[in-house]
């Protein structure tokens, strides 16, 4: 078993802060989720990722290894949260699934991304498109205020291969509903303009298939409110495998909406995940 503990950061001025790890979960043998300490000076905004991580050994030499992280939490939150995939032999998740409450990571300074508010134009439905870890970034999205106050409506699928890796998302969704900032700016029913729609494709479950699939056989549409996507009006952020994004990007060009990005926002953007 590798160690997680990381003793040293790389001392140059850019360099990742070390930051206490504040609480662990385990979902799933594929996933977990932890919580650390947040620096005074971190700055992002919601749906943004950061590159996180430990010092290890890389061909001999004890080096920070690094991967990017989309952070689980709001930009309003005191912590950062994130939600991480398992990976035996990957070179930083075979170490970083064995954290403790006291160990310390790596933080990296600048975060960056496509997933936020900003790079997408306003409407009535927000529609967040996620396979397996990829529903990190809207895990913060859906508890920040700014969301509502731009959409009318959040629309949160989540496909897994199985029942058991979906439990994450039932997770942010409670806690976004019940969220005592969220329901005292935006009133206690906010939690309506939530829909989460879960989608499992490897086991028997209510609404089985790829998201891909359940749009194109118009199933999807039968569980949201205001059926299929029209583009004068509907918005739409994706974040899956590499295949699930490109696939769920062609869909929605199909469907008449248009790829934005930070500098120049659309009707809607992507990032995949990433593998810790
Ligand atoms: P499937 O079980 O049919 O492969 P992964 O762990 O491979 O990233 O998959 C997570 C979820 O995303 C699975 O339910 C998987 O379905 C689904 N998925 C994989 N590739 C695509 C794709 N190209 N389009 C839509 N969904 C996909």
């Amino acid at each position: 078993m590798g160690s997680a503990k990381t003793t040293k950061p790389p001392n140059k001025p850019n360099a990742p802060t070390l930051e206490e790890v504040l609480a662990v979960k385990h979902y799933t043998d594929k996933t977990f989720s932890f919580s650390v300490t947040r620096p005074a000076s971190f700055r992002f905004r919601s749906g943004e990722f950061i590159m996180l991580g430990l010092m290890g050994e890389i061909k001999g030499k004890i080096k920070p290894i690094l991967r990017a992280y989309s952070v689980a939490s709001p930009s309003w939150d005191d912590k950062l949260d994130f939600y991480s995939i398992k990976v035996d032999d990957g070179p930083l998740t075979s170490k970083l699934q064995h954290i403790k409450v006291g160990d310390h990571v790596l933080l990296g300074r600048k975060p960056v991304g496509t997933l936020i508010c900003d790079a997408v134009l306003k409407g009535k439905r927000l529609f967040l498109f996620s396979t397996g870890t990829g529903i990190a970034p809207f895990a913060s999205l859906i508890r920040d205020p700014e969301v509502y106050e731009k959409y009318d409506q959040i629309i949160l699928t989540h496909t897994c291969r199985e029942i058991g890796e979906l439990e994450y998302g039932y997770e942010i969704v409670e806690a976004a509903r019940k969220d005592p900032l969220l329901c005292d700016i935006l009133g206690d029913d906010f939690g309506k303009r939530l829909h989460h729609i879960p989608t499992v494709t490897r086991e028997d479950f209510p609404l089985k298939g790829r998201i891909t699939d359940l749009m194109e056989n118009g199933e999807l549409w039968e569980h949201v409110p205001g059926g299929a996507i029209k583009p004068e009006h509907d918005r739409a952020m994706i974040c899956g495998s590499m295949d699930m994004t490109m696939d769920t990007k062609a869909l929605m060009e199909k469907f008449g909406l248009k790829e934005g990005s930070v500098s120049r926002p659309g009707t809607f953007v992507i990032e995949k995940a990433f593998v810790g």
